[in-house]
């Protein structure tokens, strides 16, 4: 199938919504989008779900640290935070592996660590997307090297390719198609993060 602008993509994927395709334009600028594969009532109903098994999945007295990577999970986090209905402490790190393109680069960077202690918290670490897996390869150790009393990981998506995923997500929001996915938190060279659903790109 061949890529679609915006507004074409979206009336083709929310019926004869005008609504949804004047946003959906709007949102692009109008760049060339493939098709939206997550609309954000799908992800909203998904994120419910994992909140609501994430505040089931500890006692009572378990003192939680969500830990979301950045940049690409800021929405999901938000969003999940306010599902967790127990007392929770939230926190960042940013770890970069990509450049502007499409393609990993291997190299995982950490440019903040979080001012949160670790030790003796459970720890939930927040993933956008699982690709590659060499992000979560490389900082699972790292934190486990501080002594938490758990850890888990929540992903998002995860496109189920990772060819040596060493800690598998406890929870995980869809299992993606392996396509390159913007919106929702997930960028294109820092554009589309701001899209309130989830889309692929034309394939390269
Ligand atoms: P991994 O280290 O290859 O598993 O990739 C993890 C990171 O790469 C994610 O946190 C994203 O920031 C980025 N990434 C991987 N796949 C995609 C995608 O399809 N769209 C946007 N970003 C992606
Ligand atoms: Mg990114």
């Amino acid at each position: 199938m061949g890529s679609m602008r915006g507004a074409e993509a979206s009336s083709r994927s929310y019926g004869s919504s005008h609504e949804a395709a004047r946003a959906f334009a709007e949102y692009s600028g109008g760049r060339e989008l493939h098709r939206i594969v997550y609309s954000s009532a799908q992800i909203a109903e998904r994120v419910r779900d994992i909140g609501l098994a994430i505040a089931g999945a500890y006692p009572a007295e378990a003192e939680i640290l969500v830990l979301g990577l950045l940049k690409g999970s800021f929405i999901f986090v938000s969003d999940l935070v306010r599902e967790i209905r127990r007392p929770i402490h939230v926190d960042f790190l940013v770890a970069s592996s990509y450049g502007s393109g499409m393609e990993s680069s291997g190299e995982v960077q950490l440019l903040y660590d979080p001012c949160a202690p670790v030790e003796g918290r459970h720890l939930i670490v927040v993933e956008d997307i699982i690709d590659s897996g060499t992000t979560l390869n490389r900082l699972i150790g790292a934190l486990m090297a501080r002594e938490p009393a758990s850890l888990e990981i929540c992903a998002l998506l995860h496109k189920h390719v990772a060819p040596n995923l060493q800690w598998e997500p406890r929870w995980v929001g869809f299992d993606a198609p392996n396509e390159f996915l913007v919106g929702y938190g997930l960028d294109h060279a820092e554009d589309f993060r701001h899209l309130p659903f989830i889309a692929s790109l034309p394939a390269a």
